[in-house]
């Protein structure tokens, strides 16, 4: 319930996108929000009102003069105390008309009149030589410049059979566009490096040896550092998570292999967090061809340690001083004793210790964060939970560190 307590309203400007906006729509119920629709009138030739009624729970507004409306004054009071308004699909029409502080209709005038401290966001729908066009960019910059946010657009096949910019994001995208711009910009401006999920070292080329993790953790500490306006990139082991919007994400299989991909990506890093469950041996005599099962026959398998990435990153600060380094601890007994030590040994600021060993794959988790002045426990809660707060409690530490510099 990411926007329990929040009043969106939603407008709907002419575009076959509409037909997205009904999943959008439904998407922000779900969430919490009480959402409130305006359409413009070409918006109703894509999609009825009635539609958009049934999904939002709540009367669709899509007439100026709407006999409805006692005071006549809907333009006004639909905004007030909104906590945001959000344009999907936004039209280049529509975009003009913002541009330009046109008010024609409900919807633009209510774009208008609203109190400028409540954000408006525009998911621009169009066809891509429309958002191309100079006049469209010339809008979009002065958009910018006005403070609107412009979500998208994406590239791909689009409705009219021509391909390039101009789809509109996906609802779930625009879902966590919409959450994210309610988040704390604590990281805005640092790059920050995660790996997650398990590893898997190959015994031949059908079978190998991995662990349990889900990388749900890591991939809830990617979404909840973007959220914090942080660019991420996320090197993950095999997993069948989404990555989330607006994240970059490098896929390996072996120990070896995130190790190279952490290394070659790691300069100019503000923070690296390994959260990823990585595996402390691989197999030396593996297979190149599938083994074959002989009569009786049992194999032996060689061992030899892998290198910590963790570690091996952490003994590149010493030189800048950067990347702020942050490792995960699944210790099964004497967390507190081990926690301290394992930070102390591993050579890092701030080591993350899971509270009980059975939250791998498990929606929630409770944590410990070890630093030199001590532990602090984070109590039970949902994994994306838990990673806002871990987000915000390294970029406080970051804060005193340059205040100490
Ligand atoms: O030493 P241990 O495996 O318990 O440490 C866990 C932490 O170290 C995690 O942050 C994990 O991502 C990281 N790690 C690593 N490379 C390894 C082993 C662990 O980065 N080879």
């Amino acid at each position: 319930m990411d926007l329990k307590g929040k009043k969106i309203v939603l407008g709907l400007s002419g575009g076959v996108a509409c037909y997205k906006a009904a999943e959008l729509c439904r998407a922000l119920a779900r969430e919490g929000a009480t959402v409130h629709v305006v359409m413009t009138e070409a918006a109703s030739h894509f999609i009825t009102a009635v539609t958009m009624q049934a999904l939002s729970g709540n009367p669709v507004f899509t007439d100026q003069w709407d006999a409805r409306v006692a005071n006549n004054m809907a333009h006004i009071d639909l905004t007030r105390g909104a906590d945001a308004v959000l344009i999907a699909p936004c039209s280049a029409d529509f975009m003009r008309k913002l541009a330009h502080g046109v008010c024609d209709d409900l919807l633009s005038t209510l774009c208008l009149a609203r109190p400028h401290l409540v954000p408006l966001l525009i998911a621009p729908a169009m066809n891509v030589e429309m958002w191309q066009n100079l006049a469209t960019q010339r809008n979009a910059k002065q958009l910018r410049a006005d403070g609107v946010r412009i979500l998208g657009p994406a590239a791909g096949e689009q409705a009219c059979g021509e391909v390039g910019l101009g789809r509109m994001l996906e609802p779930l995208d625009l879902l966590d566009e919409l959450v994210a711009s309610f988040q704390l910009k604590v990281l805005a401006g640092k790059r920050v490096l995660i790996t997650a999920g398990p590893t898997f070292e190959a015994i031949d080329p059908v079978r190998g040896i991995t662990n349990l993790s889900s990388g749900k953790m890591g991939y809830a500490i990617a979404r909840a550092a973007r959220e914090a306006g942080a660019d991420v990139q996320l090197v993950s082991g095999p997993t069948a998570l989404a990555t989330p919007h607006g994240v970059r994400r490098t896929n390996v299989q072996s120990a070896q292999q995130m190790h190279d991909a952490v290394m070659a990506q790691l300069k100019g890093q503000h923070v690296f967090i390994g959260v990823a469950a990585v595996a402390d041996w691989r197999v030396v005599n593996a297979s190149d061809q599938k083994m074959k099962k002989q009569d009786g026959a049992i194999p032996t398998l060689e061992f030899a340690q892998n290198a910590d990435i963790l570690a091996d990153v952490a003994a590149t600060t010493s030189i800048s001083g950067w990347p702020y380094c942050v490792g995960f601890a699944a210790e099964s007994e004497n967390l507190l004793d081990y926690g301290a030590t394992k930070r102390e040994k591993k050579g890092i600021p701030l080591l993350v210790g899971n509270i009980g060993h059975h939250t791998f794959g498990q929606d929630d988790n409770e944590i410990i964060l070890f630093d030199e002045s001590g532990h602090t426990v984070l109590p039970r809660a949902d994994k994306l939970t838990l990673a806002r707060q871990l987000i915000s409690e390294i970029a406080k530490r970051l804060e005193q560190r340059s205040l100490l510099k």
